[in-house]
């Protein structure tokens, strides 16, 4: 059994960069192909050995519940028929994987949602997945390889990617002294800046692992920028104790946040789905 047993999964923000698409459903029910993109997240946290899944979810995300769950009358419509396959993967999730859920009734941020989820996690080291970051990998999928790292160096870890430096205001960004290829000792961390004042083109992504110690790092964060409990500034304070790792993770990432990402990301599974 590895080290990290419960990934978080915060799905509660308004997703209005895809309105109105995400007017009455959820951004994380939107499909790549097929598979909607919570789902592309549960199945890379189990192939990184994890089985509990904690899903923040908010007003209007009830469609997430319902598809980690079974569906008898469906179910029993195409039973028999070649159509039955379809489900096989979405079955073997519920199967194989526990899914709890809370909801955060205020969006005020990523930190808060992630203190939301702490009664979903409780006393030990998570991993938190956001869904509309899609990673495609060859290998081990993103959270695996975090994991690997986890078990050597039992601290927060953040998946970084360089980015171009007028895109660095989109993100969190990370600098620090590079402690084997693509690892570095982070000590410096800012949210969005301008690209003037960024300290690298670093740009944390959609995966984490953390310990327990965000959360009361967590509840004594002000928010910060846009009125939002930031999370990357409560993992500032951990990387001033020399507490944070950042892994520039082997794979592509695609902002399915936005809509050329989500497009990319799209045509990138929709060729691979051909090939086979
Ligand atoms: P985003 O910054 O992408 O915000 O959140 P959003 O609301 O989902 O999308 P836009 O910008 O309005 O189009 C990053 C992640 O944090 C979660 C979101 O669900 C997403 O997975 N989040 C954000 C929360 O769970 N709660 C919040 O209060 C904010």
């Amino acid at each position: 059994m590895t080290a990290i047993r419960k990934c978080l999964f915060p799905a509660a923000g308004y997703g209005t960069r895809f309105l109105p698409a995400t007017k009455a459903m959820p951004k994380e029910m939107l499909p790549l192909v097929t598979k909607p993109l919570i789902q592309y997240g549960v199945e890379e946290a189990l192939a990184a050995g994890i089985t509990g899944m904690a899903i923040v979810t908010g007003r209007g995300k009830r469609a997430i519940e319902d598809h980690f769950d079974i569906s008898y009358e469906l179910e029993h419509q195409i039973a028999g028929s070649e159509k039955e396959s379809l489900l096989d993967g979405t079955r073997e999730l519920i199967e194989r994987c526990t899914f709890s859920y809370t909801r955060q009734n205020q969006m005020l941020g990523l930190g808060h949602a992630i203190l939301v989820g702490e009664s979903l996690i409780g006393n030990q080291a998570f991993a938190v997945l956001l869904a509309d970051d899609y990673c495609l990998t060859e290998g081990d999928s993103v959270l695996a390889q975090m994991v690997a790292l986890y078990e050597e160096h039992e601290c927060c870890i953040v998946a970084i990617e360089e980015v171009p430096t007028e895109q660095v205001s989109n993100y969190g960004v990370v600098a620090g002294a590079e402690v084997s290829p693509g690892l570095y000792r982070v000590d410096t961390m800012v949210e969005k800046p301008a690209p003037a004042d960024a300290p690298s083109n670093l740009a944390i992504i959609g995966r984490y692992l953390l310990t327990p110690a965000i959360f009361d790092v967590l509840r004594a964060t002000p928010p910060g920028r846009n009125g939002e409990v930031q999370l990357t500034d409560a993992l500032q304070s951990l990387a001033a104790q020399g507490k944070v790792l950042a892994y520039k993770f082997t794979g592509t990432r695609f902002d399915c946040g936005s809509i050329d990402g989500y497009i990319e990301a799209t045509n990138a599974l929709y060729q691979r789905s051909r090939e086979v």
